[in-house]
């Protein structure tokens, strides 16, 4: 391995919102920004959507990883099992797979997480995906992680987000548990937004962006 270039800091994405409101069409056209993409992909669509090498099996997705190295990939792994269980444990060597590949070859790196709810609960976060949301930013990791329900997934991914990208909510206990952990927004407002159309929410700065997906064109 060569002398490495001085790594940029990536950062951790939260995209909220209801069925169909837009969230992997939002994951999709940030994905575009990106040349070494890793996708958790349990609703087998993001082949197609985000163009990428599509992987049923964790060690063929291990070893295409391994082969890349520092150079291109987009890889979408589809996990097969679907029992809560099996997500579980596939989530989490997925999660590693993902977070070795950037720290032992280079970041930039973006992950995509689509339906955290399925392998998370509202406490801790599993094993793994832990790991990649405490220690994958300054490596040169990008996390995007969505969930439809945010009040039921892990507390550490929300807690060390960078960003909310708010979709409309489906109900007041999902709006005020994000408005609640985000300045800039009311809880009313999440529900009263139009399918696809988001606020984007700065922690740091405060600053407030508001912006519509087109899916037909960004996937
Ligand atoms: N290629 C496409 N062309 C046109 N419309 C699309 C395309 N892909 C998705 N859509 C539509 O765009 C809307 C948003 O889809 P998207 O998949 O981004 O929603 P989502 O928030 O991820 O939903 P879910 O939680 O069910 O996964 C939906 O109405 C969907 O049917
Ligand atoms: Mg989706």
């Amino acid at each position: 391995m060569g002398k490495r270039a001085a790594v940029e800091d990536g950062r951790i994405v939260a995209i909220s919102g209801m069925s169909r409101s837009g969230k992997t069409s939002f994951a999709v056209r940030a994905l575009n920004g990106f040349e070494r993409v890793v996708i958790w992909d349990p609703d087998d669509e993001l082949s197609k959507r985000a163009r990428a090498v599509r992987f049923d099996r964790l060690g063929d997705l291990i070893a295409a990883l391994r082969r890349a190295q520092d150079g291109p990939l987009r890889a979408c792994y589809v996990p097969a099992n679907m029992t809560r269980k099996a997500l579980i444990a596939a989530f989490g060597l997925w999660s590693r797979s993902a977070f070795a590949w950037c720290v032992d070859y280079g970041g930039p790196v973006a992950v995509l997480a689509d339906e955290l709810a399925d392998v998370s609960n509202a406490g801790k976060a599993p094993e793994g995906w832990g790991q990649l949301i405490r220690r994958g930013a300054k490596h040169g990791l990008n996390t995007f992680a969505i969930s439809q329900r945010w009040s039921e997934a892990d507390k550490t991914t929300l807690g060390n987000a960078a960003r909310m990208v708010a979709f409309r909510a489906s109900n007041t206990l999902e709006s005020e548990y994000v408005a609640q952990r985000f300045r800039g927004v009311q809880a009313q407002e999440l529900e009263d937004l139009r399918m696809k159309s988001y606020i984007e929410l700065d922690r740091w700065t405060g600053a407030r962006y508001e912006g519509v997906v087109n899916p037909a064109k960004d996937g």
